[in-house]
């Protein structure tokens, strides 16, 4: 440092959103009235340096933290939570919008007078406990410092190399969801993990400190994964990793490889049809994951993180039939009604309309699916159980049966408008009763 200063302040200026810039500006000066070091540090800088707006900032303060988020806080009527323990606070804004404000953990022993640099060796602590150098920069808020990057490990020059490297050796053993991390953060943005981090990286998969990993940690680097767009490309590299038989043990990937690298893709066709959106979305992958397992290993693999009851029960629904739905989309067996199909594809839970779409691999029955969806939206009947009703039945069994029997009748195409609804009610209740006399 010192010598040859970078400032990224302009690129700052391009890339971040002028809210979250005049955020960042005031707390550098609130810091400066306060007598800390701010910095905004990790993903956020790399984002940053790549063009790209964070949702997430992440502040590191060299003094108290905690009393600085207030004060940022009361300027933006913002709601702070604070985890006095850790030092750490969180700022949410109205708009979604979040700060974590971290306070630089100062050792005891960084603090001698006689040492120069204490300010640096505070946030090169910080840094150093970090991932990878990419998400190991940090940047200058205060004002007369304001933009300058702080890249102790060389984390723009991997960055412009396209290269995912650890910081030191124990890295991935430190903290071995690391390596879902290092896989994230390679696909993501295309890069490469770098060599001597790759072994650092096999070696920890093969000592097997993946399965002393909490099940929970694991989850939720899962559900990171699974919001990203090259999600399936990132599961493949899991298994060419050795990683997979740790997050998924007994499902088999290969036979499920076509479906997720098509999964992403349905996903967004099925939005883009406008249709409701499948979520959430680790219950969508982990339904395309599970959807060749058996009923016990799909069981076991809920079980491992903990998916709630209501979200396995689907799962294990779409396990039992997404191979029917997908038979009755490509028209076998033909000639069932409209009202058949939809009541086969209806069983499935919609979290795993995009495993469907994503197995169909012929246009002809993507197209089918999309009209079968439309069709089903389109018919809801316009009357009610109140009609029936006001014809004088008395709640029952029959409510149900003779709206399920309008439903049908609705999405066979016999049924148009509220008349002919009315009509065809007024006759089946009248079967019905005939037929319970
Ligand atoms: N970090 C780490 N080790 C982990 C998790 C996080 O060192 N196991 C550090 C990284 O420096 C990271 C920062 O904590 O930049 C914040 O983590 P997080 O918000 O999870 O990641 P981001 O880098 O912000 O990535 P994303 O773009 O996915 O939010």
């Amino acid at each position: 440092e010192g010598l040859s200063v970078y400032n990224i302040g302009l690129i700052m200026e391009r890339t971040l959103s002028p809210t979250v810039q005049g955020i960042l500006k005031e707390a550098g000066q609130i810091a400066d009235r306060m007598g800390y070091k701010i910095y905004a540090a990790g993903g956020v800088v790399r984002d940053i340096l790549l063009g790209q707006e964070s949702l997430d900032v992440d502040l590191v303060v060299e003094g108290n933290g905690i009393l600085l988020a207030e004060e940022l806080a009361k300027l933006y009527d913002a709601r702070v939570r604070q985890h006095q323990n850790f030092g750490t606070a969180e700022i949410l804004f109205s708009d979604d919008f979040k700060i974590d404000v971290a306070t630089a953990r100062v050792e005891f022993y960084a603090y001698p007078a006689a040492l120069p640099q204490v300010e640096s060796s505070t946030l090169h602590q910080d840094l150093y406990r970090r991932d990878f150098t990419i998400n190991a920069m940090a940047v200058a808020l205060n004002e007369s410092s304001y933009g300058n990057l702080i890249d102790f490990f060389d984390g723009r020059k991997d960055l412009q190399e396209h290269t995912v490297r650890v910081l030191h050796n124990l890295s991935f053993i430190e903290d071995p969801t690391r390596i879902l991390r290092a896989i994230r953060f390679e696909q993501r943005y295309g890069f490469k993990i770098e060599p001597q981090t790759l072994k650092f990286l096999n070696e920890t998969v093969n000592r097997d400190v993946l399965s002393r990993v909490s099940n929970e940690r694991i989850g939720e680097e899962l559900k990171h994964i699974f919001l990203e767009p090259q999600a399936g490309i990132m599961l493949r590299r899991m298994n060419e990793l050795a990683v997979w038989p740790f997050i998924f043990p007994g499902v088999n990937y290969s036979e499920i490889e076509p479906a997720l690298m098509n999964l992403h893709r349905a996903l967004q066709q099925i939005i883009d049809w406008g249709m409701k959106v499948p979520e959430p979305r680790w219950l969508v992958y982990l339904i395309a994951i599970l959807h060749r397992s058996d009923a016990e290993v799909a069981r076991a693999v809920c079980e491992q993180y903990a998916v709630d009851k209501r979200s396995t029960e689907k799962l294990l629904a779409a396990l039992q039939g997404w191979n029917r739905s997908a038979d009755v989309l490509r028209q076998k067996p033909q000639h069932l009604k409209v009202s058949q199909q939809a009541q086969i594809l209806l069983q499935m839970p919609w979290e795993s309309s995009p495993l469907l779409l994503a197995i169909l691999n012929d246009e002809e029955s993507q197209e089918r699916f999309r009209q079968l969806l439309n069709i089903i939206r389109d018919s809801k009947p316009k009357t009610s159980g109140e009609y029936i009703r006001n014809l004088g039945y008395r709640p029952g069994p029959v409510y149900r049966e003779v709206l399920d029997a309008l439903w049908r009748e609705k999405l066979d195409g016999n049924l148009d408008t509220e008349e002919e609804e009315q009509a065809f009610m007024r006759d089946y209740l009248a079967r019905v009763t005939k037929r319970s006399e």
